[in-house]
């Protein structure tokens, strides 16, 4: 991390929008979580390698709920951004909204935090990213409470050991 520029946050930000097919749904005709799961997944490393300008690889997934039920039809809007980065990782937070097609009005799904590692293309190893440069009121905030989360993470995985 020493001696890279930082990169300001908004560099890794990313909007994905989805339109929900029976083949993503359960057989209630509501999307799967799964498939939520795997579109916040895209979302964040499309973020991450954003930031990183490099391939990445999910090495976590914080908690994550399901708040509201899309339908078979919907369309979903994910937003995702790095929020903080340490030596080779960053955590992404990411937002699921489905989107009223009538009225455009957004109604929360689902968010997430992710933690993503840069590799070496040519060793495959964890490889350095720069800091995040929050610039935003909301960019700060975001980046202080993800470095909060972090602490608590490496203390849960050290209590594993
Ligand atoms: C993620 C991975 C690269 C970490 O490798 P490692 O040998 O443990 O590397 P290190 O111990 O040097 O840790 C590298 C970074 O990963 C972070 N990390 C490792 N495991 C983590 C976890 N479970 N959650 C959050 N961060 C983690 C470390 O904190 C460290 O961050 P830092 O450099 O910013 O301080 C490795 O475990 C891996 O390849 N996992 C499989 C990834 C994968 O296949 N994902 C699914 C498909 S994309």
């Amino acid at each position: 991390m020493d001696g890279m520029e930082p990169v300001p946050a908004s560099r890794s930000k990313t909007e994905m929008t989805e339109i929900v097919f029976p083949n993503d749904a359960n057989p209630l005709g509501n999307m799967m979580g799964g498939r939520v799961m795997q579109w916040i997944d895209i979302a964040a490393a499309i973020a991450a390698g954003r930031h990183a300008r490099g391939p990445v690889v999910t090495a976590s997934v914080d908690q994550l709920d399901f708040h509201n039920p899309v339908r078979v039809g919907g369309v979903v809007v994910l937003q995702a951004t790095v929020n903080y980065a340490h030596r080779t990782s960053m955590e992404c937070g990411v937002k699921v909204w489905s989107e009223d097609r009538a009225s455009g009005r957004r109604r929360h799904v689902a968010s997430a935090y992710l933690t993503f590692v840069a590799l070496d293309p040519n060793t495959g190893r964890p490889t350095p990213v720069p800091p995040v440069l929050p610039e935003t009121p909301e960019e700060k905030r975001r980046c202080k409470e993800a470095e909060e989360r972090r602490a608590e993470r490496i203390a849960a995985l050290k209590g594993r050991d």
